[in-house]
C-alpha cells in the first residue's frame, strides 16, 4: 500500500501542515510506502502526477484560509478532478490545520474536500481538523506526553491506524495541549513582535481596510467601511 502525503501549504519551510505530515509519517512507520509531495503553486507538474499515480491513498494536509482551502489547492483539485488515471478506489483523507484554537473551525473546509471527492469519484474517508496551528510550528518534539502536540499526537496515531486499515470514519478534531487563553496571549505577543519586525507599530494591528467591491449583477459599487 502506498500513501501520498500531500503538503498543500504554500510555505516553503516550517509549515504546520508539514510538521503534522511528519507526525503522521512517524505514526505510519513501515506499515506503508510513502510518497511525499508538496503542492505550493496552482499547477500540478508531471513529476507530481507520477508520484500520485503510485499511491492508492492520498492524505491532503492544508492550512485553513478564510474558512476554506487555499486557492492554489482548489486550482490543483480542479485539475486532478479530470485526471482519468486516478485509481477507481482511491481513498482520500484530509488534515486541515487552522489558526483558531478549535479544530472544528476547519469543518466547512473539510466538507469542501468531501464534496470534491464525490465529484471526482474518490472515496472520502474522513479527516483530522487541528486547531492551534500557530503553536504547532513552534511545538518541537511531539513524542513526549508533555509536548504541546500531545493531544494531536494521540489523534494522529488513531488516524494512522485508520489509514493503514483503509477505514472510513467521521472527521475528528484536536487542538494543542494547553488552555485557550494562553494560546490567545501567545498569539497576541507574536503579532506584536511580527509587526515591529516589519516596521509597523503595535497600534497598527487595529487598523482595518476599507474594501471596495463592484457588484456586477447590479453594476454599482459597494463600499464596505469597517
Ligand atoms: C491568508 C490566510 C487566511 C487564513 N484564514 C484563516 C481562517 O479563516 N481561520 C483560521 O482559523 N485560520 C486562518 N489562517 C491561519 C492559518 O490557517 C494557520 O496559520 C495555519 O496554521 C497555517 O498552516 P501552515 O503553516 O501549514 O501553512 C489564515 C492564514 C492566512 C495566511
Amino acid at each position: 500500500m502506498t500513501v501520498a502525503l500531500i503538503n498543500a501549504s504554500p510555505k516553503v519551510k516550517g509549515s504546520s501542515s508539514g510538521i503534522l505530515l511528519n507526525d503522521l509519517k512517524e505514526c505510519l512507520g513501515n506499515k506503508v510506502d510513502v510518497e511525499e509531495i508538496c503542492l505550493r503553486t496552482s499547477k500540478i507538474t508531471a513529476e507530481i502526477i507520477e508520484k500520485l499515480k503510485k499511491a492508492d491513498t492520498w492524505v491532503v494536509a492544508f492550512p485553513l484560509y478564510v474558512d476554506s482551502l487555499p486557492s492554489h489547492l482548489l486550482a490543483c483539485l480542479k485539475q486532478l478532478e479530470k485526471m482519468t488515471w486516478k485509481k477507481p478506489n482511491l481513498n482520500i483523507y484530509g488534515i486541515a490545520n487552522c489558526g483558531f484554537y478549535e479544530g472544528n473551525q476547519a469543518e466547512p473546509a473539510l466538507n469542501v474536500l468531501k464534496n470534491w471527492c464525490a465529484k471526482a469519484g474518490c472515496a472520502y474517508k474522513g479527516s483530522l481538523g487541528i486547531g492551534g496551528g500557530g503553536a504547532i510550528a513552534v511545538s518541537g518534539n511531539m513524542s513526549g506526553k508533555n509536548s504541546l502536540r500531545a493531544n494531536i499526537y494521540k489523534a494522529m496515531k488513531k488516524f494512522a491506524d485508520r489509514i493503514v486499515k483503509k477505514e472510513g470514519e467521521a472527521n475528528k478534531y484536536a487542538t494543542v495541549a494547553f488552555p485557550r487563553f494562553i494560546y490567545k496571549i501567545a498569539a497576541q505577543n507574536s503579532w506584536r513582535k511580527m509587526i515591529k519586525a516589519n516596521g509597523g507599530k503595535t497600534k497598527d494591528l487595529n487598523k482595518r481596510l476599507d474594501v471596495e467591491l463592484t457588484d456586477t449583477s447590479v453594476n454599482k459599487r459597494i463600499v464596505y467601511e469597517q
